[in-house]
């Protein structure tokens, strides 16, 4: 088993990975389920594959589970979730020492964190992320959110959880085409800072998401490493370090909000398209060498994610895109930063982007083919 430090000042926790961390939930806590009643949030096809071992791992221990068992999905991450989730809490008397369990993914581990940031003005949560995304990145760092009709995440809170268990044993029943959702912000880290996590991927990649056990301990662990390291620097996302870590996130977003931020493409696989336009955009700009970001597409088109605009058959124009960017919340006075690329594993910040040249950028990327 891997575990990880996360060095938030005055607020350290640990990421522990590895096989069999629900089984053992109660050791892992080590004393912070203080109580015999454990609130624990979860969705309901988590629960169907994972409740009973985590029911099973507290009963054994003496502790009895409350669970709250929400509809799968993203519309979980509601107005109307948040207050209603609040609301059992209370009626459960949880207090600020008391933790908020979340098992599940990034959409339960978000409004689970906001819950808790909020509930008395803010008590304890651990995570139990239960997909590949959500063990790599939406677990560790405290960002936690729900979705308004204005956009998706605009209402939320930093708040760090007290221990993140991720369990690689849940990504068994993981389905594959979320498994290949969250190989995209795997890859990621490769792509941000560190080419030589790429050049593994590029060698491992296929075999992890295959199955292989040591690869995917290796990828999770490496991954949450790089996350907590940058999260530790930029806790607020204040200096630009944090903000790296949305590489393919400003062309996504666009995406995920021109195909209804639906089943038509999840977030994942936005994002891996993202990074593959934000390379070739480099290119365009004559910043990255166009071998570069071909090779960044290949591999993610090998992989099984989308890799060029074509694959989602859109009816839209590169302006339109460009839209859907101005609602984007890292808006800045006006212009909007974007994470670029001078090769791979040279991610920066560039605030002097023009929008009517991404627009023209992308028509001509909406015209090539597959
Ligand atoms: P998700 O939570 O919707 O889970 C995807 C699907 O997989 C769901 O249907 C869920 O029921 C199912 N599932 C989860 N674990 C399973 C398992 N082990 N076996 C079988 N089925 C399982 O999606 P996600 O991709 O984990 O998270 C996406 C959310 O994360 C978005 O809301 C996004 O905004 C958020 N996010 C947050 C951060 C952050 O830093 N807080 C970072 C990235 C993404
Ligand atoms: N997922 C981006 C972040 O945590 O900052």
């Amino acid at each position: 088993m891997a575990v990880i430090p996360v060095n938030i000042a005055g607020r350290p926790y640990e990421v522990r990975v590895g096989a069999g961390l629900l089984a053992e939930l109660v050791p892992y806590c080590r004393g912070r389920l203080r109580k015999r009643g454990v609130p624990i949030i979860t969705d309901a096809d988590v629960y169907a594959a994972w409740g009973g071992i985590v029911e099973a791992s507290l009963r054994d221990h003496g502790h009895e589970p409350h669970w709250r068992i929400l509809a799968p999905g993203e519309q979980t991450k509601s107005w109307d979730e948040l207050s209603a989730t609040v609301n059992w809490l209370l009626e459960l008397e949880v207090e600020r020492g008391d933790h908020i369990v979340a098992l599940g993914g990034g959409v339960i581990g978000d409004l689970t964190g906001f819950c808790a940031a909020i509930l008395k003005r803010g008590c304890k949560f651990i995570q139990l992320p239960t997909t590949l995304l959500a063990q790599v990145d939406s677990s560790v760092g405290g960002k936690t959110a729900i979705n308004t009709p204005a956009g998706k995440n605009l209402v939320g809170a930093f708040h760090q959880p007290s221990l993140v268990l991720a369990d690689l044993s849940a990504l068994e029943t993981l389905p594959q085409r979320e498994m290949l959702a969250g190989y995209a912000e795997v890859v990621k880290y490769g792509l941000i800072d560190d080419a030589d996590f790429f050049a593994w991927c590029d060698a491992n990649g296929a075999a992890m998401i295959a199955g292989d056990s040591a690869l995917r301990e290796y990828a999770v662990a490496h991954a949450v490493a790089a996350k907590a390291r940058i999260v530790a620097e930029d806790e607020f996302e204040t200096t630009g370090q944090r903000a790296l870590l949305n590489l393919g996130h400003t062309f996504g977003h666009a995406l995920e909000a021109e195909t209804g931020f639906s089943a038509r493409l999840l977030h994942g696989e936005a994002v891996a398209l993202g990074m593959v336009l934000a390379a070739r955009y480099s290119a365009h700009l004559g910043l990255m060498p166009r071998a570069s970001a071909e090779h960044v597409a290949q591999h993610i088109g090998q992989i099984g994610l989308p890799a060029a605009l074509a694959a989602l058959d859109l009816d839209c124009s590169g302006a339109d895109l460009v839209r859907h960017m101005l609602h984007d919340k890292k808006m800045d006075a006006g212009t909007l930063p974007f994470l670029l690329m001078k090769g791979i594993g040279q991610t920066y910040l560039a605030k002097d982007v023009s929008l009517d040249d991404v627009g023209t950028f992308l028509d001509a990327e909406l015209a090539r083919g597959g």
